[in-house]
């Protein structure tokens, strides 16, 4: 499973991307607002560090001006996917992007049939929300599994995006359902690698060495 990490933070992408294990990032309005940074330079400056997927979002409402924006967004770095949120307007954008080889993210999806017609209109990815369906009741991760299955059923490409993760439990569960990527803010990342028992450990190594080198001396 591909690793994205979920932050307009370029402090932040610099220290996770030296772990080697990051495959893209994504960022959307709230998250860049959170930075108070010239937007196109904070995108372009994750662009530099990152050698994978970086979605921008459109900030339009209608088809014509996201294609317009969308146009704008993908000139900034070669890496940039379009994120277009998942409303008929989206749908009616992303099926011009498309044709135009232009890569888009389909986001805030909370169904099973928005993520369909969001691979039916030629999505690149498509944002499952995790976190904000467990909010109200419902099962992000389930959601995820309809979609594998879907996708799979019918030989579409669209890659499965894993957003709004909020726990380690997330990324396990979608890892199982065979979701194509997680994207993860910083905070729980950390917890990905970090055990306790890890750290026991390696302290008692450390400890039963030095005893060792010490005898050996
Ligand atoms: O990737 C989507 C994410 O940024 C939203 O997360 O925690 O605000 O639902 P959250």
């Amino acid at each position: 499973m591909k690793i994205f990490a979920d932050t307009a933070n370029v402090e932040d992408i610099k220290q996770i991307n030296e772990l080697g294990i990051i495959d893209g990032v994504t960022t959307n309005p709230t998250l860049v607002a959170r930075e108070g940074k010239d937007w196109e330079s904070v995108e372009k400056q994750i662009c530099e560090i990152v050698d994978g997927p970086v979605s921008a979002e459109v900030t339009a409402s209608e088809a014509p001006a996201m294609v317009e924006q969308a146009r704008v967004l993908s000139k900034w770095a070669d890496n940039i996917v379009v994120k277009i949120p998942m409303t008929a307007e989206g749908l009616k954008a992303v099926k011009v992007l498309s044709q135009e080889g232009i890569k888009t993210n389909v986001t805030l999806v909370f169904s099973a049939m928005q993520g369909l017609l969001a691979a039916k209109a030629g999505a690149t990815y498509v944002s499952p929300f995790l976190g904000r369906l467990d909010d109200i009741g419902a099962d992000g991760v389930e959601l995820v599994q309809k979609l594998r299955q879907i996708f799979d059923n019918y030989g579409y490409r669209t890659e499965i995006i894993a957003a709004s993760i909020r726990n380690y439990q997330h990324v396990e569960q979608v890892a199982l359902a065979g979701c194509d990527i997680a994207t993860i803010p910083a905070k729980i990342l950390v917890k990905l690698w970090k055990h306790p028992l890890t750290d026991q450990g390696l302290v008692a190594f450390e400890k039963d060495w030095a005893e060792f080198e010490r005898l050996q001396k």
